[in-house]
């Protein structure tokens, strides 16, 4: 075959764009986008950088789900636009049947779900379907930078729930004015957490849910972790609570528990009222997704067990949790999820002056806690994921270079 040259760009001229939206002049980069750029700096300077930034996968999608998206692809039937309601029918039922079995959680996978295009989307657009200036969205600090920023895009406000080891991070439900739950209609939570990977309590998601239905807010749970859980332990969740559905929906997503970032794929289950009321939004921007792809998610979500994937991370936290602590950086042990919430271990530095120090002069990202909101001055998370990695021996590398480094001082 003929070889076709690579064009050659010229930089395009700018003469007079439009200036961007009020709104989204409102809004810093995306925080990883960020890293990205800062990482491949690094990268063209020679440095052997390890990448302990974005929490995403390292193992393959299991080859069965793969093997399934080929044999959807093949069938026309998956060629055409999703028409269905709220999502491919069999990916919502085989949705509904993954919460039954994992949580014990009773969903109608017609009424009170719906497929969201990862649930990064999914929390996003709710936020759009919701507030109205003046209207709050509350959100954990530090939290998921996707509740704030499109809370705030959207034109709404934003209360900030401080989470820190005082109060086991979770949100001190006496501590929100009364001003501020009175116009509330969103109040998002995630557990275990990113970044803290902390757990929830059954107590405190019943507590929650009393003051949602107090105050007429939709109560919002992120489980985008949800059986990514070490030492043989388990979640609880949001919809597991008496009268939950009333008040409450939670998402969820294929991307951490298959190693399926890259697919885009998870569900909204919960309230019917909320399920509908994204959806209408959705249903004007997006046309679904691939069924193909939905059929694949289906299948993992009835047969994968990923179960290697949870014990290869919980061999890299030991690895790297008592390595550090060997170190005398003493750092807490996660439960869940797949982030080390690691207090800064030097009084004289921020977490960015330490993620920097780190980058710099062992050359591994950790991500400043700063990144997740001003209550994440003092930590940096390091993730568990590391693609090159194959049995933890990267981790080894990890805490030797920062041992040599001498960033911890003393
Ligand atoms: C807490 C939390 N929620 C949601 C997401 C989004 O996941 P996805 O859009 O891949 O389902 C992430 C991704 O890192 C996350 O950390």
């Amino acid at each position: 075959m003929a070889k076709v040259a690579e064009p050659k760009f010229q930089p395009v001229k700018i003469y007079s764009m439009p200036a961007p939206s009020a709104r989204l002049n409102k809004i810093p980069p995306y925080l990883f986008a960020e890293i990205a750029r800062i990482k491949r700096e690094a990268i063209a300077s020679g440095a052997d950088i390890i990448d302990l930034g974005i929490g995403d996968p390292d193992v393959p999608t299991p080859d069965a789900v793969i093997e399934a998206l080929c044999q959807s692809a093949k069938d026309p039937a998956t060629h055409r636009y999703d028409e269905s309601a709220n999502g491919w029918p069999d990916f919502l039922k085989a949705g509904a049947e993954f919460l039954s079995r994992e949580f014990g959680v009773l969903v109608d996978p017609e009424k009170e779900m719906a497929q969201v295009i990862g649930s990064k989307e999914g929390l996003a657009h709710l936020a759009w379907a919701y507030l109205d200036e003046g209207d709050y969205a509350i959100v954990p600090n530090p939290g998921y930078p996707v509740y704030r920023i499109n809370a705030q895009m959207a034109g709404g406000e934003v209360f900030d729930t401080p989470l820190n080891e005082g109060n086991n991070y979770l949100p001190d439900l006496s501590a929100i004015p009364t001003e501020v739950a009175k116009k509330a209609k969103l109040f998002y939570v995630c557990y275990p957490g990113n970044p803290t990977s902390k757990p929830a309590t059954a107590e405190f998601y019943r507590d929650l849910v009393a003051f949602c239905r107090d105050h007429d807010i939709l109560a919002v749970g992120d489980m985008a972790y949800a059986n990514v859980a070490y030492d043989g332990g388990k979640h609880v969740t949001l919809l597991q609570q008496p009268g939950a559905k009333e008040v409450a929906i939670e998402f969820h997503s294929l991307s951490k528990i298959f190693n399926m970032t890259g697919w885009r794929l998870g569900f909204v289950a919960g309230n019917p009222d909320a399920v509908a009321t994204l959806q209408k939004l959705k249903s004007n921007i997006d046309s679904k997704q691939f069924p193909a792809i939905a059929e694949a998610g289906a299948y993992a979500l009835r047969h994968v067990n990923n179960q290697a994937t949870i014990d290869l991370y919980q061999k890299r936290r030991d690895i790297l949790v008592s390595g550090l602590r060997e170190l005398g950086w003493n750092v807490p042990s996660p439960s869940g999820a797949l982030y080390v919430w690691a207090p800064v271990p030097r009084p004289d530095l921020t977490s960015a002056e330490f993620a920097g120090a780190m980058l710099k002069e062992a050359h591994i990202v950790a991500i400043p806690g700063t990144g997740y909101g001003s209550e994440g001055e003092g930590y940096v998370r390091m993730s568990l994921t590391l693609a090159g990695d194959k049995d933890g021996e990267r981790f080894h590398e990890v805490v030797r270079r920062i041992g040599e480094s001498g960033i911890l001082g003393g």
